[in-house]
């Protein structure tokens, strides 16, 4: 994903435009010195903010304005207008705003605003001292920051079996592994970012156990640490291959940083890699070894990637795409073992691999929470919260089971976005918010220059509505059940997207295209 600064482009805002061109509602992109600004009028107000997202820069002027708020096209940040505010994940530093003057039907844009604080926490007065986070991933990353942003003043303990501090995993298999990305985008935050923000990160601190009663949690290493409030954010571990040959060094797995350096070390002096597994990670992974120039083979039970999630139309376009990148599948097939550089497919082929990398799925690292005794049933079990069953104990991200506000069955679910705010959700709630996580599920998934953005849940669904052309890469996909539309995948029609989103959210019918409005164009431009 690209992390280019748009030139700044549109009228000079100095100069002033005219108010009418700004229906209410309306954006309009200009410029201020060389900064970017979009002005958004909601009735009499008018606010000036950068006009690039936060995250990866993506570009507001084709967002959403919904009440005060924008939600970015790509990964559907939202941000407060009149304060700049990150409000939900995947965004978490504010945008710029600036002072905006109204005259003689010209609107001007003056001097950028200082940063306001932010609001006090909303629960402060129950506020407890000292809050653990098991985990330096998405969520856990995510409360601790938000924490801080809702000053919270007690202590903050982060403690992840990792090696390295927070990182943007998603790229691990994208920009990043393709050799696209600078190791500068991978960190979250800068490591100086935890000591300013008094978060006390331990890195390679592997949590044992939990005592439950006393309120510790006990560390592999021996010792201990005390906890008001404890956040279980340990995430997934990839389900290893158990195949003959499975553990020699050249089979490999990602999910974290070292993983993806292990595998890019590999591919440097590879020719031939053999992938396992047809998911997303699997495919991201093969496109990123095509960009570097390997022979890719992806050998999979399925009959076409990703149908279980997407259905058989975007698998077969999935599937048309990286087989014009050159990747080779081998489908209905599985490897039965890894002789040296030969895989033995479970058809009776065998592939030449150099490097194989093995992305079979996942499974939730609930044993902590299972050896501490809480509620645990194919993911630790919470409430609209995200507290266990264990007072004062919450979970969040790919471990977490939590009653889905709209189909009211329990679900859970392993993407970015959701883990990040149900890490910002937990954090407040640790304070004694009791709000609710009532988040549309969101993710996206980026394959060569074509990313596939999904909104809401759909384990099963009785009818998939295609409108636009999924070959053109232009297309909205609707999955229904029961009649209703659960969920929408979508490549380029991020406004739309956006907008099934927001009616998800409300619980709005999105029974046909007429559900969603289709007013604005699509944005058929690659991000990559
Ligand atoms: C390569 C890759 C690419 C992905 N791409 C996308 C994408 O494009 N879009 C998308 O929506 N999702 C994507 N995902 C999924 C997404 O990254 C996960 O859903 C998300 O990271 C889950 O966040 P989490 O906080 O629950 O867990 P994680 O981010 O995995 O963090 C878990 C943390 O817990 C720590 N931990 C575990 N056990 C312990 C313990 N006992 N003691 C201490 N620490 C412990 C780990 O070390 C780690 O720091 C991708 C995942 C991977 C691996
Ligand atoms: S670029 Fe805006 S949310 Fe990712």
């Amino acid at each position: 994903m690209a992390q280019d600064q748009a030139s700044p482009n549109g009228p000079d805002l100095r100069q002033g435009v005219p108010l009418a061109e700004l229906a209410d509602g309306g954006k309009l992109l200009g410029h201020v010195g060389d900064d970017a600004v979009l002005l958004v009028r909601r009735g009499a107000e008018i606010f000036a903010v950068g006009a690039l997202c936060s995250h990866y820069h993506g570009p507001l002027a084709d967002g959403l304005v919904v009440g005060d708020t924008i939600r970015c096209p790509w990964h559907h940040a939202c941000f407060d207008l009149a304060t700049g505010e990150a409000l939900r994940a995947p965004a978490f530093s504010p945008l710029a705003c600036w002072a905006v003057e109204e005259r003689d039907g010209m609107v001007f844009v003056g001097e950028k605003r200082a940063r306001a604080k932010p609001a006090a926490g909303k629960a402060a007065t129950a506020a407890p001292e000292r809050i653990v986070i098991v985990g330096g991933g998405a969520a856990g990353f995510a409360a601790a920051e938000l924490l801080r942003r809702e000053r919270f003043a007690g202590s903050i303990v982060m403690l992840s079996a990792d090696d390295a501090p927070p990182v943007d995993r998603p790229n691990l298999s994208k920009d990043y592994l393709a050799g696209k990305a600078p190791e500068a985008w991978i960190p979250l935050r800068s490591e100086s970012f935890y000591a300013r923000n008094g978060i006390d990160l331990r890195l390679k601190a592997e949590v044992a156990d939990i005592d439950v009663r006393s309120g510790a949690v006990a560390l592999a290493d021996g010792s201990t640490l005390p906890y008001d409030r404890l956040l279980l954010a340990t995430g997934a571990e990839p389900v290893r291959l158990a195949i003959p040959g499975a553990d020699q060094p050249h089979v490999l797995t990602l999910r974290s940083l070292a993983d993806s350096r292990a595998i890019s070390e590999r591919a440097a002096g590879a020719a031939r890699a053999v992938v396992l597994g047809a998911s997303f990670i699997g495919l991201e992974v093969a496109a990123a070894l095509r960009a570097r120039g390997l022979e890719v083979h992806v050998v999979a039970p399925d009959r076409r990637p990703m149908e279980r999630v997407l259905g058989p139309d975007m698998g077969d376009f999935v599937r048309a795409l990286h087989e014009e990148h050159g990747v080779v599948f081998h489908l209905g097939e599985t490897a039965s073992a890894i002789d040296g550089q030969q895989v033995r497919l479970s058809g009776g082929g065998t592939l030449a691999a150099d490097l194989v990398v093995a992305g079979i799925g996942v499974r939730p690292r609930v044993a902590l929470a299972e050896r501490a005794g809480l509620a645990v049933d194919r993911g630790v079990l919470v409430d609209g919260c995200l507290e266990t069953s264990a007072p004062g104990i919450f979970a969040a991200g790919d471990i977490a089971r939590w009653p889905d506000a709209r189909s009211g069955e329990r679900i859970r679910v392993e993407h970015w976005v959701v883990a990040e705010r149900q890490g910002q959700t937990a954090a407040l709630n640790m304070l004694g918010a009791r709000q609710p996580f009532d988040a549309v599920p969101f993710f996206w998934s980026q394959h060569y220059d074509v990313p596939i953005n999904y909104v809401g849940h759909a384990p099963t669904w009785d009818e998939v509505s295609i409108e636009g052309d999924i070959a053109a890469r232009d297309c909205i996909l609707r999955y229904r059940r029961a009649g209703r539309v659960v969920a929408v995948a979508s490549i380029f029609r991020d406004i739309e997207s956006l907008r099934a989103e927001v009616a998800l959210e409300r619980g709005s019918p999105l029974q046909d295209a007429g559900g969603v409005r289709s007013g604005e164009p699509s944005l058929g431009r690659p991000r990559g």
